[in-house]
């Protein structure tokens, strides 16, 4: 049934959970492809923690679960698939790159000469290169050019943005997708895919944050002047939302969750201070109630000094102090709990909206439009594209030595991609 579709699918391997979106490249190809949602998979996942496999064979369980699923309401099979990567392993750094202009106009290859040597860094041998995004170009001194070629000019610069990850980390994870029968095609960090899915150009042009906040971890990305400026992960999330609940209110794991999700609020003016929730108990404790601003309050607090530590990645890239004019977009699962963007909006003092996928998809656009999705939807749209632009190249995914002019295209889309 899958004969003449071009099928992509993004895999988001949470702490929490795994999601697997199954899309097909549709739309004006190469130029603008979209992806049109033709299945989602869910399915629990305990063997991830914070960005790193911990469990392989539960991780590959989970994986084929959720990836059978969405293949099953595709009606089609995938076998290659785009996966997230997140967490405190990876890091991120600008590395500039200079060469001589080789004739009088800049050529392609020049600036493949020039990525080249700004890529060039030694590594630690326990690190991977995950994403190389040239984030400007500087012809004879003048700056901001974002593409060279056909320039005159004697001397070529490129700062790059370079983001690593922990080789065995990429690995792993390859090897779960790998053990549950599919081909893991690409790696991509993971507020980076989810930044495809919610933020405008225009957001990203004026200077803007995403803000992830998942189960175990909180992913932020900073992007201004259209590129990305800042990468970092804070290690507090829901998960431990859950956990102060469940030291708060004396309640189990389980039961913290659910009333996390059923009654939660972040932010505690919300809550009317007369409204009681009923506990559930264990016999010797007895019928129990808490209001429901006590709930909230054991919520606010926690969420609060997350988005402190986020202000203060905010700070450190020079960002702070409501320097985001396009403000923050949260995006994860945490993102759901009502209030959040009124709490986001006290801690930041700039405009904050929750991000669900909208841009660049069609079909079962329901099924993923809300801020749990933005991972997953942001990865199949970065496996369309980069179909797509890969057809227009004649097929050449691959970098070999010698198809430099085949290749730098394909280059180019991933340097605007971010
Ligand atoms: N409706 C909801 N209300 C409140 N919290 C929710 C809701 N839905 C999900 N969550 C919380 O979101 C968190 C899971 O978010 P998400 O699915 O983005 O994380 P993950 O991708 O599994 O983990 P991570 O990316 O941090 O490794 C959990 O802590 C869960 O309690
Ligand atoms: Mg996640």
């Amino acid at each position: 049934m899958s004969r003449d579709r071009q099928l992509v699918a993004g895999l988001d391997l949470g702490s929490t959970k795994t999601c697997a979106v199954i899309a097909e490249v549709v739309g004006d190809v190469p130029r603008v492809p979209l992806a049109k949602v033709l299945g989602v998979g869910l399915a629990k996942n305990a063997g991830v923690r914070r960005g790193m496999v911990r469990d392989i064979e539960e991780t590959t369980r989970s994986i084929a679960a959720a990836l059978r699923d969405a293949e099953r309401m595709a009606g089609g099979r995938v076998s290659g698939v785009t996966c997230g990567i997140a967490g405190e392993h990876v890091s991120a750094r600008t590395s500039p790159g200079v060469v001589a202009v080789s004739r009088e106009e800049i050529s392609a290859e020049d600036v493949a000469r020039v990525n080249e040597v700004a890529r060039a860094i030694s590594l630690g041998r326990d690190q991977e290169l995950l994403h190389d995004i040239p984030q400007e170009y500087v012809v004879d001194q003048q700056r901001g050019i974002s593409d060279p070629v056909g320039m005159t000019g004697t001397r070529l610069e490129v700062e790059m943005y370079l983001v690593t990850v922990q080789a065995t980390a990429a690995q792993n994870l390859r090897k779960s997708v790998q053990r549950a029968g599919y081909r893991p095609v690409d790696l991509v960090l993971e507020p980076l895919a989810a930044s495809y899915a919610v933020l405008t150009d225009d957001e990203k042009e004026l200077g803007v944050a995403l803000v992830e906040v998942g189960g175990g971890s909180t992913g932020v990305a900073i992007f201004h002047e259209g590129k990305i400026r800042h990468l970092a992960s804070i290690k507090f999330a829901g998960a431990h939302v859950t956990n102060d609940l469940v030291q708060g209110l004396s309640v189990t794991q389980a039961d913290a969750e659910r009333l996390k999700e059923r009654h939660g609020v972040a932010y505690q003016p919300l809550v009317d201070a007369a409204e009681m929730i009923n506990l559930p108990s264990t016999p010797s404790q007895g019928a129990r109630q808490a209001s429901r601003e006590l709930l909230s309050h054991i919520i606010h607090q926690r969420v609060d000094e997350i988005f402190q530590l986020v202000q203060r990645e905010f700070e450190r890239a020079g960002y702070g102090g409501g320097r985001l004019p396009a403000g923050v977009v949260l995006t994860g699962g945490t993102a759901h709990l009502p209030g959040m963007v009124e709490l986001a909006r006290d801690a930041f003092a700039v405009p904050v909206r929750a991000g669900s996928p909208e841009q660049g998809i069609s079909g079962l656009v329901d099924s993923v439009q809300a801020p749990r999705y933005a991972v997953p939807v942001g990865l199949v749209l970065y496996a369309a594209r980069k179909l797509a632009q890969g057809a227009a190249v004649g097929g050449s995914l691959v970098r070999t030595p010698g198809v430099d002019r085949l290749f730098a295209p394909l280059k180019r889309w991933l340097q605007d991609f971010f």
